[in-house]
């Protein structure tokens, strides 16, 4: 018996070194990044969650990219991954999406988004719509129909708001009746868009379950609830239809989907919706939440930026909607917004598949392996933006605290698979900040952390007590 023990423990043992050995060597074949793969299997992906679960995830990548440079290799959620702090390196990556990399996500996440979702369609149809979902959303699209909406909106919510609120929460609410309505002209406060987002907020649960999905009782749950999105969205579509077949029209993106020479299917145009609303309702509303959050813990930016909204304010009536000339006379309210997407940006980055054999900066990445373009890594180097870890929305008066902004700063991605709301998101936290500042004040009622895994927000929602501000004292009359 104790030899049986003796010989399984020397097979184990050889095992073990076989597989590291043959590691390194194919790894020095190929000349990969330098790195770490850590345990097999499990890799590195225990200790990326525990340092992302933290208020300072930087250590994770800090250490490797002290050990082996800005372009390293680990091991996370199963694969072996090539991560860039590289802004040079980021920039290939997002330049050749669809020549070298492809965008790339787990099946569990595939399966809620839907085949025919921006995020995973690939070739012809996904130029066209990213460019038919650019020209919905871009400057005049806004100007002349989005912006009255976005600024209603946001007033009627901000007025109901009395004593503690959940900031997070009500950010939520408002990006989602503000999705909701400009995709298929649904008024807030309806049965159906209040039905809609209690599945909508079960769907998104989904996206976050990282362990084994299948035997997730919150992932079955968003399958189910995207059942029903699904089915909602589809008897929408179809009474659309039967409305344009009876000569009405209406100005959204459903009706631009509809009208245009492509005939979708009802499966393609359902996907497209519901991939809209995702990209469009956690991320702004998360970086409405965290404006909110730095501002509170610096008062002379607060107070800079209450200057700037009192000004535009004091030359309108109470309830006046914001104008597009208003929207571009916010030069601080811009910095604040850009600093808030610099430290705390919800995308941190995002994975590609290489496609072939990838030769950069004197290293292959081999075919099928993962990469991680990580914009957080280069937006918070010091080689970079200076004192890159405070927040400081002075650094963008003339560019001054970031070293070729343009280059470096990518927090909506960039290359063909850009953000198409990037415009829309910039205008939307804007009015929302101009609405916020000059109707209420508030303090923060609890302690509230960020944490960053499965996805960056406040551990509490951050909860605020507000008061009302007296918007007619700032106002012409
Ligand atoms: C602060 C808010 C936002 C941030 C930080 C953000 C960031 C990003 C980033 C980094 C990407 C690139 C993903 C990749 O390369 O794989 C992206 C893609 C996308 N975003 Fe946004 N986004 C925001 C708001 C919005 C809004 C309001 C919309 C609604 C129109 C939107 C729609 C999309 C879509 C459809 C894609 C997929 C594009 C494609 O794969 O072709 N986003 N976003």
């Amino acid at each position: 018996m104790a030899t049986f023990t003796f010989l399984l423990l020397c097979a184990t043992l050889s095992a073990i070194i076989f597989f590291f050995l043959f590691r390194a060597s194919r790894c020095r074949r190929l000349r990969l990044p330098p790195g770490n793969l850590g345990l097999p299997f499990i890799g590195e992906t225990l200790q990326l969650i525990s340092a992302y679960k933290t208020e300072n995830p930087e250590p994770f990548i800090d250490e490797r990219v002290n050990r082996f440079g800005p372009i390293f290799t680990t091991h996370v959620f199963g694969e072996p991954t090539v991560f860039s702090a590289d802004p040079e390196t980021n920039r290939f990556i997002l330049l050749n999406e669809g020549k070298l990399f492809e965008s790339s996500y787990p099946a569990s996440i595939s399966n809620l988004l839907g085949r025919y979702s921006l995020l995973l369609m690939r070739g012809g149809l996904h130029k066209r719509l990213h460019s038919l979902t650019m020209s919905f959303a871009n400057s005049s699209i806004i100007k002349e129909n989005l912006l009255v909406d976005i600024d209603r909106l946001i007033r009627l919510n901000l007025d109901s708001w009395t004593g503690k609120v959940f900031l997070m929460e009500e950010a939520k609410k408002i990006t989602f009746e503000l999705m909701v309505k400009q995709l298929m002209s649904f008024d807030p406060g309806s049965t159906w868009t209040e039905s809609l987002r209690k599945e909508y907020v079960l769907v998104i649960e989904g996206f976050f379950t990282v362990s084994l999905p299948v035997f997730s009782t919150t992932y079955r749950r968003a399958i189910k609830a995207r059942t029903k999105v699904a089915e909602a969205l589809s008897l929408i579509v179809t009474e659309r239809r039967k409305e344009i077949e009876a000569g009405e029209r209406k100005n959204d993106m459903l009706g631009a989907l509809l009208a245009g020479d492509d005939e979708f299917s009802e499966e393609q145009i359902v996907d497209f919706l519901l991939a809209l609303l995702v990209a469009g309702y956690e991320t702004t509303s998360i970086i409405m939440t965290l404006a909110v959050k730095f501002l509170t813990e610096t008062p002379l930016a607060l107070a800079q930026l209450k200057e700037e909204h009192d000004q535009i304010r004091g030359k309108k009536s109470e309830n006046e909607a914001l104008e597009w000339s208003d929207y571009k006379s916010m030069p601080f309210t811009q910095n604040v917004i850009n600093e808030t997407l610099r430290v705390a940006n919800i995308i941190g980055g995002v994975f590609r598949r290489a496609m072939t054999d990838v030769h950069i900066k004197g290293y292959t990445i081999p075919k099928g392996w993962k990469v991680f373009a990580s914009f957080r890594a280069v937006h918070l180097d010091q080689d970079h933006f200076k004192d890159a870890r405070s927040f400081n929305p002075w650094r963008w008066q003339d560019n001054s605290g970031a070293a070729s902004a343009g280059n470096v700063f990518t927090p909506f991605g960039g290359g063909p698979r850009l953000c198409p709301g990037y415009e829309l998101a910039r205008v939307e936290l804007s009015v929302f900040l101009h609405h916020l500042v000059t109707r209420l004040s508030w303090v923060p009622a609890e302690e509230d952390k960020l944490v960053f895994f499965p996805t960056t927000r406040t551990q509490k929602r951050y909860p605020i007590n507000v008061k009302r501000r007296g918007v007619s004292k700032l106002c012409k009359d």
